[in-house]
C-alpha cells in the first residue's frame, strides 16, 4: 500500500482533486468509482472549484458510484443518489447518461446487482476507484462478519454504520434502512487504481488494521493489501496509530 499523509483534511481534498483532475485530463474518458459520506466532501467540493476554474472537463467521464440504500428511492433527498448530486452531479458536467447508481427501488435485487457489474464490464472497468473508510473498516456497504460476498450485492448494515448514516435521516436511527446495495470487494479491487481517503482520529483504528493487520474479513478493508495499486491518503489524525517507520516500508 501507498501511504499518503496531509497535514489537513483540507489539503488531502485539495491534492485529491488535482490529481483527479490530471487523471481526467489524461484520459477525458475516464470510468471512476465514487463514495458518499463526509469524508469526500471537501474533495468534491474542491473538484467542482476546478471544474468552474476551466481546469477540469467531466463531459466524457464516467462514473460509478459504490453503493446505494435498499427502499429509498433515487429521488428521495436521503439517497446516496441525491446526496451525489447535491455534493457534485449538480455542479459539474458530467453527462447524466454516463451517472450509474445502483437502483435501491429495484424490484429483483439480484437482476439489478448484476445489471451493475455488466454495466462496469462494459464501461471496460473501473479506472480509479475512490473509497472512504467505515469507522469499522467497512468499504462501500461490505460490513464486517464472518464472510465477504465478492461481487455486487444485497447486504444488511451493521448499527455502527446505521448510526454513522443517520445524519442523512434527520438524525433518526430508526429511520435508516437495514439493508443496502453494494459493490463487492472483488468488484472494487478489479479497479485498476484505488484510492482510498481516510481523514480524522476517529478513523486511526480501523486505518491502523486495514494497513497493518491480517487480510480478513473483519476488516473488510484489509483486502485493499490484495491490490497492486492501493493508495492510502490520509491526514495526520488519521494516521496517528501508524508508527512512521513503518508504514515507510509499506510504500
Ligand atoms: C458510509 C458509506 C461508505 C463511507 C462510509 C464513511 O457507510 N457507505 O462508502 O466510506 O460511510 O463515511 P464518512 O466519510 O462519513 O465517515
Amino acid at each position: 500500500m501507498h501511504i499518503r499523509i496531509f497535514s489537513t483534511a483540507e489539503s488531502l481534498a485539495h491534492a485529491l482533486a488535482r490529481n483527479v483532475a490530471r487523471a481526467v485530463s489524461v484520459n477525458p474518458s475516464l470510468v471512476l468509482g465514487l463514495p458518499t459520506g463526509r469524508t469526500p466532501i471537501p474533495f468534491y467540493r474542491e473538484l467542482i472549484r476546478l471544474h468552474r476554474a476551466g481546469r477540469l472537463d467531466c463531459a466524457r467521464v464516467r462514473t460509478f458510484n459504490l453503493d446505494e440504500f435498499l427502499g429509498v428511492s433515487p429521488r428521495d433527498p436521503r439517497s446516496y443518489r441525491a446526496f451525489m448530486q447535491r455534493h457534485f452531479f449538480d455542479h459539474v458536467n458530467v453527462a447524466a447518461a454516463q451517472i450509474h447508481f445502483l437502483d435501491g427501488m429495484a424490484g429483483d435485487v439480484a437482476r439489478e446487482c448484476a445489471r451493475y457489474e455488466r454495466a462496469i464490464i462494459r464501461a471496460g472497468g473501473l479506472d480509479l476507484q475512490i473509497l472512504g473508510l467505515g469507522t469499522n473498516g467497512h468499504i462501500g456497504f461490505n460490513e464486517p462478519g464472518p464472510a465477504l460476498v465478492a461481487r455486487t450485492h444485497r447486504t444488511s448494515l451493521r448499527a455502527a454504520t446505521r448510526r454513522a448514516n443517520a445524519g442523512l435521516f434527520g438524525g433518526r436511527l430508526t429511520a435508516v434502512p437495514r439493508e443496502a446495495l453494494s459493490m463487492g470487494v472483488a468488484t472494487i479491487l478489479h479497479a485498476r487504481r484505488i484510492v482510498l481517503m481516510a481523514t480524522g482520529g476517529a478513523k486511526a483504528r480501523s486505518v491502523a488494521r486495514m494497513v497493518r493487520g491480517p487480510v480478513t474479513p473483519r476488516v473488510p478493508a484489509s483486502f485493499l493489501q490484495l491490490h497492486r495499486q492501493t493508495e492510502v491518503w490520509l491526514d495526520r489524525a488519521a494516521a496517528g496509530r501508524l508508527d512512521a517507520a513503518r508504514f515507510r516500508d509499506l510504500r
